[in-house]
């Protein structure tokens, strides 16, 4: 019921906010107003990144630009929120690449488990902005691209019930992200596999709808999932970014100079986000286990590796879209297991 009220209220708001102001270019005194929706709280490293996006282009161009940020899913879950996005009614979504491979298929790489073998091979490959910018054109023809990527950690199960090796994943059911590629991860893990939006997490845990989830350490206390969900495995299964999407014909439409400004805003807002992250992690997993009694397990990662090590070769047997991608990847990775091994000797 208050699920219900919830949804309902945030599609009333959602209709609020978009009708009321008409659709291509809302104006407020004149100025442009440049909507931003997300799914986290407004604690969360994304909502600060923003803050700097938003101050960045209204000190640049403030006569012409007003940006508004519509955080937790107020405009609508991140599917919605992207087809808000791809058809103008916003200017701007923050998404995770999950959803965006039914529109690009390359961005199935992300969803592939264990595909970096390190922090820092993620962050190179993501910091990697020439190479990247090829990638992010690939949804021109559905009226969006990418801006900029946002760190969101380390993806590990959590659950109702202690997860130690895959044997334990057996028969529960794990909500996923709504892509083909996570559902089928899930299904390689032994586990069953629950696609919904991320806002109906908690309460699917709540009323035993399903046993647990995999994410990162801030689901459990952004998102409060860890008072419903006391063990968090850490099993790492995945490093997914979640990516600043912007309306084409928006970017588009801007003038060389403005272009420099949103673009500029955008790597402010990462630089922002990721220092953010790496302190609100450390925060999360102490308020997770001193103040909601999370228990932190430590797996051992092999096993769980071992599960699905047929993964990454059936996904580029079927999707030949991503071997460049995940060509470069490795690359990448084999530059820090290299250093890693020098370090060891
Ligand atoms: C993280 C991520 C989101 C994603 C969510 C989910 O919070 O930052 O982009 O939507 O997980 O699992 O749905």
């Amino acid at each position: 019921m208050k699920g219900l009220k919830t949804v309902c209220a945030a599609a009333i708001c959602a209709a609020a906010v978009l009708g009321m102001t008409g659709c291509s270019s809302p104006a407020a005194g004149g100025r442009r107003i440049v909507r931003i929706s997300h799914a986290q709280s407004e604690t969360h490293p994304e909502h600060l990144g923003l803050l700097k996006f938003k101050e960045y282009v209204e000190e640049n161009l403030g006569d012409k630009y007003e940006v508004q940020i519509f955080p937790n899913e107020l405009l609508g879950a991140a599917q919605k929120a992207i087809e808000l996005t791809q058809t103008g009614a916003i200017d701007f979504v923050v998404a995770g690449t999950a959803n965006l491979e039914t529109f690009a298929d390359v961005y199935e790489v992300f969803s592939m488990p264990y595909l970096f073998t390190s922090e820092e091979a993620y962050h190179e490959v993501m910091n990697d902005t020439d190479y990247m910018n090829q990638v992010y054109e690939s949804t021109d023809e559905a009226g969006f691209r990418v801006l900029t990527w946002y760190n969101a950690g380390t993806r590990s199960f959590y659950a109702t019930k202690p997860i130690y090796t895959p044997d334990d994943l057996k028969g529960l059911k794990m909500r996923v992200q709504q892509s083909p590629a996570s559902v089928n991860m899930a299904k390689a893990f032994g586990a069953a596999a629950s696609p919904m939006s991320f806002g109906e997490v908690y309460t699917a845990i709540q009323q035993g709808v399903i046993d647990g989830a995999e994410n990162n350490e801030l689901a459990l206390t952004n998102n409060k999932h860890g008072e419903v969900a006391k063990y968090y495995s850490y099993n790492k299964h995945q490093m997914v970014p979640d990516m600043l999407i912007a309306n084409l014909k928006f970017l588009n439409g801007l003038s060389e100079e403005e272009r420099e400004v949103f673009d500029e805003a955008a790597r402010l807002s990462t630089e922002v986000e990721l220092a953010e992250w790496d302190e609100q992690v450390e925060q999360a997993k102490k308020i997770a286990q001193e103040d909601m009694g999370v228990e932190f397990i430590d797996v051992d990662v092999q096993l769980f590796k071992d599960k699905v090590a047929n993964v990454q070769q059936d996904m580029l047997d079927e999707n030949p879209n991503i071997q460049d991608l995940y060509d470069h990847i490795q690359e990448v990775n084999a530059k820090y297991l290299d250093t890693e091994e020098e370090g060891e000797e």
